[in-house]
C-alpha cells in the first residue's frame, strides 16, 4: 500500500474481485464514528472514486460491529463547547462522506451489515445503493434512549425508507429490531444467513459489475432524484439524463445489445445482461 493512500487507520481498504472492500475500522469502539473517521472516511471514497482496482464498493465494520453510530465523546461531547465554526466543521465532514459523497457516489455501493447498527449509522446505511445484512444484526434508533433525537439526516433517512408507523415506531421507542425485520421493513434488501453475507454481496457486485457503468450511474442518480421532482420535470429530467448517459458511454453497449438481439437473434434482453466481451 503506498503512503499516498488515505486509508490506513480508522478506515482499512482492502481489493479483490474488483471490489474495495471497505471497514470500518474501529473495533474497540464498535466503529463508532469519529471526527477523525469522517475525514478518513471521505478522503477514502474520493480516493475510490478514481482508483481502477475498484468498480464496486462494500462498506462493512471490524469485529463485531458495522457502526455504533456517532462517537458520543470525540464527536459529541468533546465538541459540544467548542466555537460555532469548529460545530460546523465537523457536523460538515459528517455529512459529507455519509450522504453528499455517498449517495451519489459514482460507483455502485453495497452495505454489508455485519453486526450492530445504531443511530447516526442509519444515514450510510441508507446512502448505500444496497444493503445486505447477517440475519442476527441488530439494528436501533437508540437516540430516544439519550434524550435526543435522530439528527444529522438520520431521521430524514428514516421517514424517506421505512413505512411511516415503522420509522415513528422506532424513533419513539428507540427499540432493537433484527435484519429479519429490517427487511421486512425495506430498510435493506436482504437478510442472509451470516456464514452467506459475503458471498451473496459478492454476487451482487458481479452482476453489477456486468453492466455498462456510465448507464448504471446514470440510473443510480436519476431514480433518486426524481422521488423528490414532479411527473412532468421527472420526464424531462430522465430523457436529458437518457441522452447524456447515452453521449458519456458512447453508446457502445446500447448498440451492441439491440444488434445481437434485432439483428443477430443471440441475446434475451429481457432474461440476461449484454456481454460486449462475449459478441
Ligand atoms: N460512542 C462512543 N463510544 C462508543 C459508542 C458510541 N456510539 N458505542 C460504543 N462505544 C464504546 C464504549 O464506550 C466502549 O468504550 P470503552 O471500552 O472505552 O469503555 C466500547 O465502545 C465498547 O462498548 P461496550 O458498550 O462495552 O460494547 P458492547 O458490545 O457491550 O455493546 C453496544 C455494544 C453497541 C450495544 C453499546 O456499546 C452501545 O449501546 N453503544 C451506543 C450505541 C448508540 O446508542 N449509538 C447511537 C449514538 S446517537
Amino acid at each position: 500500500m503506498s503512503n499516498q493512500e488515505p486509508w490506513g487507520k480508522t478506515v482499512l481498504v482492502d481489493f479483490s474481485d474488483d471490489i474495495a472492500w471497505v471497514t470500518l475500522n474501529r473495533p474497540d469502539k464498535r466503529n463508532c464514528m469519529s471526527p477523525e473517521l469522517n475525514r478518513e472516511m471521505l478522503a477514502t471514497l474520493d480516493a475510490l472514486e478514481t482508483d481502477d482496482r475498484c468498480k464496486v464498493v462494500v462498506l462493512t465494520g471490524a469485529g463485531e460491529s458495522w457502526s455504533a453510530g456517532m462517537d458520543l465523546k470525540e464527536y459529541f461531547r468533546e465538541v459540544d463547547g467548542a466555537p460555532p465554526i469548529v460545530q460546523y466543521r465537523t457536523r460538515r465532514a459528517s455529512g459529507d462522506w455519509q450522504w453528499r459523497k455517498l449517495r451519489f457516489y459514482v460507483k455502485p455501493t453495497i452495505a454489508m451489515v455485519n453486526g450492530w447498527v445504531f443511530g447516526g449509522a442509519f444515514t450510510p446505511l441508507v446512502a448505500c445503493d444496497f444493503a445486505i445484512a447477517a440475519e442476527d444484526a441488530q439494528f436501533g434508533l437508540s437516540e430516544i434512549n439519550w434524550g435526543i433525537l435522530p439528527g444529522g439526516n438520520v431521521t430524514k433517512v428514516v421517514m424517506d425508507t421505512m413505512g411511516h408507523r415503522d420509522g415513528l415506531y422506532y424513533i419513539m421507542t428507540g427499540e432493537t429490531f433484527d435484519a429479519v425485520k429490517a427487511a421486512q421493513m425495506k430498510l435493506i434488501n436482504e437478510a442472509v444467513p451470516r456464514a452467506q453475507l459475503k458471498q451473496r454481496v459478492t454476487e451482487l457486485a458481479k452482476t453489477l459489475m456486468g453492466k455498462d457503468a456510465v448507464t448504471l450511474h446514470a440510473a443510480k442518480e436519476v431514480a433518486k432524484r426524481v422521488m423528490s421532482m414532479d411527473w412532468d420535470t421527472a420526464n424531462d429530467y430522465i430523457y436529458a439524463k437518457v441522452d447524456e448517459a447515452i453521449f458519456q458511454s458512447g453508446g457502445h453497449f446500447r448498440k451492441g445489445a439491440m444488434k445481437a438481439f434485432l439483428d443477430d437473434k443471440k441475446l434475451k434482453p429481457g432474461l440476461q445482461t449484454y456481454d460486449p466481451e462475449n459478441k
